[in-house]
């Protein structure tokens, strides 16, 4: 049932150029009636010359936070008042959280793929990742591996150039050895004396693509134990499918998309969702989008 919006009614966004496919409002608005929450959360179309003035018009309207999509995650960061250390070192950011003259931005993409790993009993500290990209999306995950103590993470891109960028500066700002650039043929030299967990940050495997995988050797899938792969449109990527079919484990991207949203809502009311409420939003999502796994 829609929430009776009166007087004290908060709202929240989403900016964004498209933003009609977005999942956020179903998301937010389900906490929010779940909790019995007087807050409407709507997207809004932003185009590029509004950007700034979308920004403050919103902390002027008392707008209590906004989450930012495609193509603005790295251009909000100018009109933000401050900025989290994580968020600042990716370059991206998702959330803005209003405090006192201006808006705090945050990166909860990164904050909710650890939450997701974490509910599906991945672990990140300590161990040996496959990265598999060294775009946007995978530096991003770079940093948060590398954050969050991955004892190595192989980074795999078929520009190598672009995977040496990435290695130099989260190695620079871990002051560690901590990421190790390839090309994406080089996945023949990895050590094979363990098995690995790989994540896919590529666009390879995306809708409608479906067949297609950045990697399509079974070998390579032998020395994977678990394969998350950020994509979850379609719901079992192919990437997933030869990582199945190696006897590993592998996951979509959806929780991911959950839990950045979570995480965001938390940070905006001041409160923790307990993961019942999660996994009833989670269910929604899966509905809506005709997947049972
Ligand atoms: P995003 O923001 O989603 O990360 P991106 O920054 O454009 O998007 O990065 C896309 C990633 O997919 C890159 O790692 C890219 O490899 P390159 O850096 O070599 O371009 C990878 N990618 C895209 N198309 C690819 C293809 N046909 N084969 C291999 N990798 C591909």
């Amino acid at each position: 049932m829609r929430q009776q919006i009166d007087g004290y009614t908060r709202l929240c966004g989403l900016i964004g150029n498209p933003v009609e496919h977005t999942m956020s409002p179903a998301i937010h608005n389900t906490l929010a009636e779940g909790e019995g929450r007087n807050l409407v959360y709507v997207p809004f179309h932003v185009e590029r010359e509004n950007l700034g003035r979308a920004i403050e018009g919103a902390y002027g309207l008392n707008v209590l936070g906004l989450n930012v999509t495609v193509p603005y995650k790295g251009e909000v960061i100018p009109f933000l008042k401050e900025i989290d250390r994580m968020a600042e070192r990716i370059g991206a950011v998702n959330t803005l959280v209003r405090t006192d003259g201006g808006f705090k931005g945050y990166n909860t993409d990164m904050m909710g793929l650890y939450r997701a790993m974490r509910s599906e009993n991945i672990s990140i500290e300590g161990e040996e990742i496959i990265l598999l990209g060294a775009g946007g999306a995978a530096r991003a995950v770079a940093f948060m591996c590398a954050s969050r103590g991955a004892a190595r993470v192989w980074i795999l891109n078929r520009t190598p150039e672009k995977a040496e960028a990435v290695a130099e500066e989260v190695n620079t700002q871990q002051g560690r050895e901590c990421l190790v650039p390839m090309g994406m043929e080089d996945y023949v030299r990895l050590p094979g004396d363990r098995r690995y967990l790989a994540i896919q940050a590529t666009s390879i495997g995306l809708y409608p693509k479906v067949d297609e995988a950045v990697i399509q050797d079974r070998d390579f899938y032998k020395k994977i134990h678990t394969g998350f792969d950020l994509i979850y449109r379609p719901s079992t990527t192919r990437f997933m499918t030869l990582v199945r079919e190696s006897g590993g484990r592998a996951f979509h991207g959806l929780k991911m998309l959950l839990y950045q949203g979570v995480i965001a809502y938390e940070l905006w009311n001041g409160i923790s969702v307990s993961e019942e409420e999660a996994l009833a939003v989670y269910a929604g999502m899966k509905e809506a989008m005709g997947i049972e796994e």
